[in-house]
């Protein structure tokens, strides 16, 4: 098995450019579906989650030409409504393309999502909210059927504001009859990025980026280009590097709109950061302070950044405490930073990290995407050699992971 061999020590400098956002292009590929078109989609990160995605297109019946980061979907031929059980399996939000099939052909068939494992991770709320868009479902052998004759908009109010369910209805909406209106839907700047896409291509979607959506359904679409957004969780990953060695780095392409909720956490343990148009540098002190965290819906702290920022914390000036209020299994990271010397306690969903002065190199598994990410944070600084294994996790969502390293002056190889 693959794994990442870090040698710790040295202070991240240098300048890299971030990828297209993961979060923005998965639903936005599953939008393509609805237009029975061409969709040319540029600054795709070229990772696991999108090839899994792509693939599953292509069983629909889509057909797909892609180099670079720049990927023509062409939807026109597509036939088939079921997505297969073992793709569904690989890749959690696999459950988005429900939504865009079910806004195309009036019916769906999929079974239960994988994905990271990072806690219970249900559809209760994606089957609730479909129904109340007056879709019927039935489960039959492990398949969720869903159907209705003509999707008619209604109003619906979101429990808890789900990023997929929200992502979903809108799918599901944009061409059915009438308006749909969505309350307390999830306001990251993944879903604006989606909402801009769909409106490029014809639809009539507003109120991205607030608590309320209007859709109302258009008859059909059009061929649309469309850059994607850059990577949000992937900036404020390689910020969070940066800010644990005492580095200073540039990283272009940058919306710093977007990453308030990192950077303004990130100052408070002492880093300066330099925004500018379209790109952000980092300066960091040689010992970072510790500082407290709780995870929230966008425009809070994101849960994909806490990893990252626990294993930076391990080595601040202090204590910290981390809670974490999206996904309960997030924490296991942590006790692999503990074969580093980390000094962490946990309790449910709290995590107490005590600053130590010095992490030494460890064998570890990554248990998760955002969880692998964090352990090769805490490699960044361990004395000594590192390995990282199960890096099948990162590869997921993190494009050229081991290449930008590099050219950020750190020492990381893959060995096996
Ligand atoms: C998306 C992101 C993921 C991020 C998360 C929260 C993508 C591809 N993934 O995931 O990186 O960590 O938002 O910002 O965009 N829930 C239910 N029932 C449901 C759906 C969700 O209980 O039917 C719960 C989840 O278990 C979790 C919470 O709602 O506790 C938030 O999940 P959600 O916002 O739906 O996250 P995802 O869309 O899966």
């Amino acid at each position: 098995m693959t794994q990442y061999i870090i040698e710790g020590g040295n202070e991240l400098e240098g300048e890299i450019n971030s990828s297209g956002s993961k979060n923005a292009s998965l639903p936005i590929i599953a939008a393509s579906i609805l237009s029975g078109k061409t969709t040319t989609l540029y600054n795709v990160p070229n990772i696991q989650d999108i090839k899994i995605t792509l693939d599953i297109l292509r069983i629909l019946g889509c057909k797909i030409d892609r180099k670079n980061g720049k990927i023509i979907i062409d939807s026109g031929r597509m036939n088939k409504t079921e997505i297969p059980k073992e793709l569904m399996h690989k890749l959690r939000s696999s459950v988005i393309l429900a939504g865009a099939i079910l806004g195309r052909f009036n019916k769906a068939i999929f079974s239960y999502p994988g994905g990271c494992d990072i806690g219970g991770r249900p559809i209760d709320l994606h089957i609730k909210s479909l129904k109340k868009l007056g879709i019927n479902i039935e489960e039959e052998a492990g398949y969720i059927i869903c159907s209705r004759d003509k999707i008619i908009g209604a109003d619906i109010h979101l429990d808890f504001p789900s990023v997929g369910v929200t992502e979903n209805l809108m799918l599901a909406s944009v061409l059915a009859e009438g308006e749909t209106t969505i309350t307390n839907v999830a306001m990251e700047p993944e879903i604006i990025d989606l909402q801009r896409f769909l409106n490029r291509m014809g639809a009539k979607v507003s109120g991205a980026g607030e608590n309320v959506i209007k859709i109302q359904g258009v008859k059909k679409l059009k061929n649309v280009s469309y850059n994607i957004m850059p990577d949000r969780i992937e900036i404020g990953t390689f910020l969070c590097m940066t800010a644990i060695t005492g580095g200073n780095i540039i990283i272009n392409n940058v919306n710093n709109e977007d990453i308030k909720s990192i950077t303004s956490k990130l100052e408070e343990t002492g880093v300066r950061v330099k925004q500018e148009k379209s790109s952000i540098e980092i300066m960091a002190p040689k010992k970072l302070k510790a500082i407290d965290i709780k995870t929230m819906p966008y425009p809070g702290f994101p849960t994909d950044m806490q990893s990252v920022f626990g294993a930076m914390l391990t080595v601040a000036k202090g204590t910290s405490l981390i809670v974490e209020n999206i996904f309960e299994n997030r924490f296991r990271y942590l006790n692999e930073l503990k074969k580093m010397g980390a000094k962490v306690s946990i309790e449910g969903n709290v995590a107490i990290i005590k600053g130590v002065k010095k992490l030494h190199g460890a064998e570890m598994e990554a248990p998760d995407l955002r969880g692998g990410a964090a352990i090769c944070t805490a490699a960044l600084v361990a004395k000594g050699q590192s390995t990282v294994s199960n890096i099948s996790h990162i590869l997921r969502g993190y494009e050229n992971f081991d290449k930008k390293l590099r050219k950020l002056n750190v020492q990381i190889k893959l060995g096996t």
